[in-house]
């Protein structure tokens, strides 16, 4: 078997998720209460990759201490900084030392391949001789907002464009690419976009200008996109679906688990009822309340007396008496409670570019 190696890229400002990621890398937010990056790490693992580069920009330090050295996962992790995000083509370059010689899988740490990887790593490693790179593909609603790729016949591309006014047709680049060696001379031939970055369509678009055939795959379970809230709660979704039913906290007789829960270790559900598919984080408690399907509730989180449904809710925040909340997002260390003094009005503390919708 080849040696594929991985890259990983979770580099980045860690901005663009406001108020989610004011503090945090957008590739650690959570889905199901596990980290977005943690999937992308554990389908390497699972198509057999062992050495995997981490690209990690402003946020290292927190990308670093969730990672750590890659062992929790079976993986050899190195990491590669990068002072700024200077384009996906940016972190094949300076991933060069690394890389060496080795095929790779170039994954995007902000994306979500609901199927794994498995199968097309084998593919790839099984390819013929002419064929320098495999990307992967999906079909979306709105391609304008993606790099899109034009195919001849047989699946091999023709072109990429990056968010085209006019797309020449709805498949999407997924951020996953499977590459041989041949990518380096690609990235070192190409010059920054308009927007500056080194782009990594255009680097494929020179290997398919330079005779190398680029082959391509299309997937179905694909999700990326952090950017709004709306998008993240179709992340945790989609995530949710596929867990199974694992019960570790507390669960007195006066509360009732239905379908697929997940109700972790130190975790105590009190006169609740719990209907999946939803998790429950270690050592929250639930008490009084109902906890509706899709609803991912971190660790560390008191609910009381309220019902939640289509939600994400962080670690160490509390609801309490807070009437029903649904498709809601709440960060760390929230607190969404009910005045008990006169005059009952709404009061907020809110952070920046928050959201707030009252019925
Ligand atoms: P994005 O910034 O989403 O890259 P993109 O080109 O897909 O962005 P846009 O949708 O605006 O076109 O980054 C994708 C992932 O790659 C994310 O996890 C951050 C990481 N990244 C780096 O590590 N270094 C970089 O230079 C860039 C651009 C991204």
């Amino acid at each position: 078997m080849s040696d594929l190696k991985g890259l990983v890229l979770a580099g980045g400002t860690g901005t663009r998720l406001r108020p989610i990621t004011h503090t945090s890398a957008k590739q650690l937010v959570p889905l199901a209460n596990k980290p977005i990056l943690f999937y992308g790490l554990e389908s390497l693992a699972a198509a057999g990759v062992k050495e995997v580069g981490v690209i990690v920009g402003d946020t290292r330090e927190e990308v670093m201490a969730a990672v750590g050295d890659g062992s929790a996962f079976g993986l050899r992790i190195t990491y590669i900084p990068q002072d700024k995000p200077l384009g996906l083509a940016h972190c094949v370059l300076i991933a060069r030392d690394f890389l060496g010689e080795s095929d790779f899988v170039m994954f995007l740490g902000d994306n979500l391949v609901k199927e794994g990887i498995s199968e097309f790593a084998a593919q790839f490693r099984a390819r013929d001789g002419g064929t320098a790179a495999e990307i992967l593909l999906a079909k979306v609603p709105d391609p304008h907002r993606f790099g899109v790729a034009e195919l001849d016949g047989d699946g091999a591309v023709r072109a990429l464009v990056e968010k085209p006014k006019v797309p020449p047709s709805d498949l999407a680049l997924v951020g996953v690419y499977f590459f041989d060696s041949t990518i380096h001379q690609a990235v070192a031939s190409i010059r920054p976009s308009g927007r500056g970055e080194l782009e990594i369509t255009d680097a494929v678009q020179w290997l398919i200008d330079n005779g190398y055939r680029v082959s391509s795959r299309q997937i179905t379970g694909y999700w990326k996109d952090l950017g709004q809230p709306e998008a993240l709660l179709e992340g945790n979704r989609l995530v949710l679906e596929d867990v199974e039913v694992r019960l570790d906290g507390q669960i007195d007789s006066e509360s009732a688990i239905e379908g697929r829960v997940v109700v972790e270790r130190g975790s105590m559900i009190v006169r609740s009822k719990v209907r999946g598919p939803a998790v429950i984080g270690a050592g929250t408690v639930i008490e009084d309340s109902y906890v509706g399907p899709f609803t991912s509730i971190g660790p560390g989180c008191t609910l009381k007396s309220c019902e939640i449904e289509n939600s994400i809710v962080l670690e160490g925040s509390r609801v309490i008496d807070a009437g029903r909340l649904e498709g809601s997002i709440l960060g760390k260390q929230a607190l969404v409670s009910r005045r008990q003094l006169k005059p009952r009005a709404n009061r907020l503390v809110i952070g920046d570019h928050s959201i707030v919708e009252l019925p």
